[in-house]
């Protein structure tokens, strides 16, 4: 008797609980804590839930694919309920209302719809982009939708942003604690003074600033145009000021999140390792912090040594001597404020700037920048102006012009507008930096007679050099050390033993590597690197290491030798060699490594024997892990480091099969005003080199992203780039015909385990290495892109353009890679001087 009561009770509660059709509440249901309607595609689940441990029960969004609770909008924020007897229900009106308790009157939370809304059909419905929509299911009229209410999350396709007549304002505003959902202190909206900017304010405190529309992107967010991923619609007209960021691909799950300590973050879901990956966060800088320069300053972090602050051209530190300090909160004041409209001034162009506050400035739309420079140069209150878009589709657009005190501007390393300041005669030619006043000219005169003199200097050196050079080959070779590196030797010294006074690189006694190394025996020999033997060793505690030995009779492996210890003992990534420590002693001077024992990539990829070792997902891990070590090097290290010389010889592999770069002879540290740079002495491997590079000596973050999607493809394929194809044409060149065919999967390594691999996902993998190598640098991929795209199946990546592939005529050209022994602990012979004539694209 009492069983079949329960029976039937259990079944009664069972109706009642289905008349809640699964993906809305209708105007007449009510609904309990334990329900949860999905929504049409179960992404995303209304209802009761709590955080951590806690019994507070709160009403909200959250994501029903993700094994992860994550919450994505809240009702009652501020207002939890005690117990699990919460209830939500229509009120009589039509508002859908959140109750403490069955047979409560007061409404704890309430949607706002002031008119009655007498359509009895009306339903509360969650849809799939995780908008809760009170509608008309008839008409389809919507009458309030949680999108118009953003909590602290803007998901795929929310509108954000504030319309100018109905006063509605979509802004984030921060949990109060990762256990609070309640009204916290931080605070994202756009603002509603002025030309269009995003601002996050900590309280009353100003804390962050995107910068204006540019046109693409907020001039202050860089890295938020990631055309892979995003679709950014931004709209400015007189009814709204909005921005939407649309997802391309609607399975990609991401979401931006203000957290409560004031940071912007947006994180992606990877359904294979099933956690979120943060994928870019603001502020992150020194400069990023509003006005950290003060009135009139500008920051610049390019270079990583000097004080990040400066006077905008014009101005001069308000103190001199706080600036002393290194505290710029005084900012800057006009150098000359009398002259600022004696009509012979013109502008000074400072590049990629994040322009100052824009809620004080002119607008106008409609005209040109030579215009602006006009109206700017007429009006004598206006100090600065810029073209309001600078990256639309037809080129420059509109005017922006400041008149009063700039506030915090700062210049980036490769994005950010042009932006003019209006100062006078003699500061625009200093500025400049081609003036004609009395002393610029005896400057000029002197430095000239300096470059004179050092000219002279180097001709008689390298003249001394030849014939030093001419005499060796007479001679037996002597273990006399020659010259021409001694002369740079007290530098090397001085650097080394500062670095290891500050801890940074160990200095190692020449006895402990000798004996570490059987006194560099043979049997020891690993190889040979940019500029030396590579030797292995074993220290008395039996740690491995890898020694690079530079080469004593050639003063050539200098410069890389140097280069190398600026920048390795910098660096920290699992993806990267670690460097150990260094010796200097008399004549010898090593690099001591970690020692990896599976050798190099190309001992693998490019040997049959090893090739079957590789399945795909150590290839996959591969990839992946040589992508982050990039990403590192181009944008998460404190340097920016382009690598110069990426290709399978430089890839390490330890013992789980983990990649480490290696080989930093080549690389180059981007700062002050360089995005890109230029060289006559192209150095870097033939097959590797992106065309730009190779023919022009250009080279920047793209180059490295093409010698990355060479790797990719000889990775899958098992094939060197460099070898010749069918028909005159490189690897890359072979497969982009069998692409274009539809048969690239022909060119899938036949070595590798058939079961190990999805061709899907292969041919995926193929796709990004076509866009890293496309012809043109803007063409391809950031390697945050990058790194994105190898992590997310779902994406939809857009098609590759024409590859660039190169064909070298073989002359002085020597093919890259191992040699023989394949060396492994450091690299393979690599430094090949390829002058221009050399190489021909097409
Ligand atoms: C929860 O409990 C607190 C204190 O016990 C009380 O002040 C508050 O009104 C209760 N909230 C609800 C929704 O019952
Ligand atoms: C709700 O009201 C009903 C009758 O109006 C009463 O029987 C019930 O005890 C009440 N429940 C609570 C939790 O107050
Ligand atoms: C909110 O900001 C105020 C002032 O900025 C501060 O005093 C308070 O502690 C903050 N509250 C929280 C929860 O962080
Ligand atoms: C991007 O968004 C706009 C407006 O929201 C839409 O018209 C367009 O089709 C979208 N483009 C893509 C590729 O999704
Ligand atoms: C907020 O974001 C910052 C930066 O990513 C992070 O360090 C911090 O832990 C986050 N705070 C919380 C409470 O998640
Ligand atoms: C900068 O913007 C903030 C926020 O709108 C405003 O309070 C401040 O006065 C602005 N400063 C200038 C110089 O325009
Ligand atoms: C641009 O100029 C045209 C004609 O001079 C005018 O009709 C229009 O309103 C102007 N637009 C704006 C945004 O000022
Ligand atoms: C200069 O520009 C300011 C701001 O736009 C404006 O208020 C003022 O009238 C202009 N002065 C002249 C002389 O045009
Ligand atoms: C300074 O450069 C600007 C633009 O780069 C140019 O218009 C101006 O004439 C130059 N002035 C002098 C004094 O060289």
């Amino acid at each position: 008797m009492k069983i079949f009561f329960i029976f039937f009770f259990v079944l009664f509660s069972f109706l009642v609980h289905s008349c809640l059709s699964n993906n809305m509440i209708m105007r007449t249901q009510s609904m309990r804590d334990g329900d949860v309607i999905f929504s049409q595609g179960k992404r995303f689940a209304f209802g009761f839930f709590s955080l951590g441990t806690s019994k507070l029960r709160y009403v909200g969004i959250w994501y029903a694919q993700v094994s992860e609770q994550t919450i994505v909008w809240v009702a009652n924020r501020d207002h939890p309920i005690n117990d699990t007897s919460g209830h939500i229900k229509f009120s009589s009106r039509g508002n859908l209302c959140v109750y403490g308790s069955v047979n409560g009157t007061e409404p704890i939370w309430s949607t706002d719809v002031l008119d009655t809304i007498s359509e009895p059909a009306l339903v509360a419905k969650l849809s799939d982009l995780g908008n809760l929509v009170l509608l008309d299911p008839v008409t389809g009229k919507s009458f309030w939708e949680s999108f118009n209410h953003p909590t602290n999350t803007l998901l795929p396709f929310m509108k954000f942003g504030y319309t100018r007549q109905d006063g509605v304002d979509r802004f984030m505003t921060s949990w109060r604690s990762p256990g609070d959902p309640g009204f916290g202190n931080v605070t994202f909206r756009i603002e509603r003074r002025g030309f269009p900017q995003m601002m996050m304010y900590k309280g009353t405190t100003l804390w962050w600033r995107t910068g204006s529309w540019t046109g693409q992107r907020w001039s202050g967010v860089p890295e938020m145009t990631n055309k892979f991923i995003f679709n950014i619609s931004f709209v400015n007209s007189p009814d709204e000021v909005s921005i939407t960021y649309g997802v391309l691909n609607p399975l990609v799950i991401t979401r931006m999140v203000l957290n409560e300590t004031g940071t912007l973050q947006r994180f992606t879901w990877n359904g294979k390792d099933k956690k979120w990956i943060g994928f870019w966060s603001a502020p992150e800088e020194k400069c990023d912090s509003y006005n950290h320069c003060g009135l009139n300053g500008y920051c610049d972090t390019t270079s990583p040594d000097k004080f990040e602050c400066s006077c905008l051209p014009g101005h001069e530190p308000k103190t001199p001597q706080a600036w002393n300090f290194r505290d710029a909160s005084d900012g800057c004041k006009r150098s000359n404020a009398a002259s600022l409209c004696n009509g012979r001034e013109g502008f000074a162009k400072l590049k990629r700037v994040k322009v100052p506050n824009t809620s004080g400035v002119s607008v106008d739309m409609n005209i040109t920048l030579k215009e602006c420079e006009k109206r700017c140069l007429r009006n004598c209150s206006c100090v600065a102006y810029a073209s309001a878009y600078h990256e639309s589709e037809d080129g420059a657009k509109g005017c922006l012009t400041w008149h009063g005190d700039m506030l915090d501007t700062r210049t980036y390393w490769s994005a950010g507008q042009d932006f003019y300041l209006r100062v006078d005669k003699a500061e625009l030619a200093r500025w400049n930096g081609s003036g004609s006043s009395g002393k610029r000219r005896l400057f000029l005169i002197l430095i000239s007679m300096i470059v004179v003199v050092m000219l002279l200097m180097i001709m008689l050196f390298c003249f001394i050099r030849k014939r030093r050079q001419a005499n060796r080959h007479k001679k037996p070779p002597s273990t006399f050390a020659p010259s021409s590196f001694d002369i740079e030797e007290p530098f090397v010294l001085e650097e080394l033993e500062d670095k290891s006074r500050k801890g940074e690189l160990p200095l190692f006694e020449l006895s402990t590597i000798a004996a570490a190394t059987n006194n560099f025996s043979f049997q020891h020999k690993l190889g040979a690197g940019g500029f030396g033997a590579v030797y292995k060793g074993v220290l008395e505690n039996g740690m491995e290491i890898a020694v690079k030995r530079l080469s004593k009779n050639s003063g050539q492996g200098m410069e890389e030798f140097k280069n190398e210890v600026k920048l390795i003992s910098k660096l920290q990534h699992r993806n990267l060699v670690r460097i150990l420590g260094c010796c200097v002693e008399s004549e010898e001077k090593m690099l001591i490594y970690e020692y990896l024992p599976n050798k190099s990539l190309d001992c693998f990829i490019f040997r049959e024997e090893h090739r079957a070792e590789l399945d795909w997902p150590k290839r996959m891990g591969i990839i992946r892990g040589i992508a982050r070590g990039i990403l590192y090097l181009h944008q998460d290290s404190r340097l920016r480091i382009i690598h110069r010389d990426l290709k399978a010889s430089n890839i390490l592999l330890d013992n789980e099969m983990i990649p480490k770069i290696a080989d930093f002879g080549m690389a180059r540290i981007f700062g002050g005003n360089q995005i890109e740079g230029s060289t006559n002495r192209v150095v870097g491997t033939y097959g590797y080199m992106s065309p730009e590079y190779a023919m022009d000596g250009h080279f920047s973050i793209k180059s490295d992203v093409y010698s990355f999607g060479v790797l990719i493809l000889e990775i899958i394929t098992g094939k060197k780039n460099s070898a010749i194809y069918n028909e005159n044409s490189n690897l890359v060149g072979h497969i982009w015909g069998l692409w274009q065919k539809g048969e690239a999967r022909e060119i899938i390594d036949t070595l590798m385990d058939a079961e190990s691999y999805e061709e899907s996902e292969v041919m995926k993998c193929i796709h990004i290495g076509f866009l890293c190598v496309q012809e043109r640098a803007s063409d391809r991929p950031d390697m945050s892109s990058v790194v994105f795209m190898l992590g997310h199946n779902a994406i939809d990546l857009p098609s590759p353009k024409h590859p660039a592939f190169t064909v070298g005529r073989k002359r002085n050209v020597k093919n890259g890679g191992s040699s023989g022994n394949c060396p492994s602990g450091e690299t393979g012979s690599s430094v090949n001087d390829v002058t221009l004539t050399d190489v021909q694209g097409r």
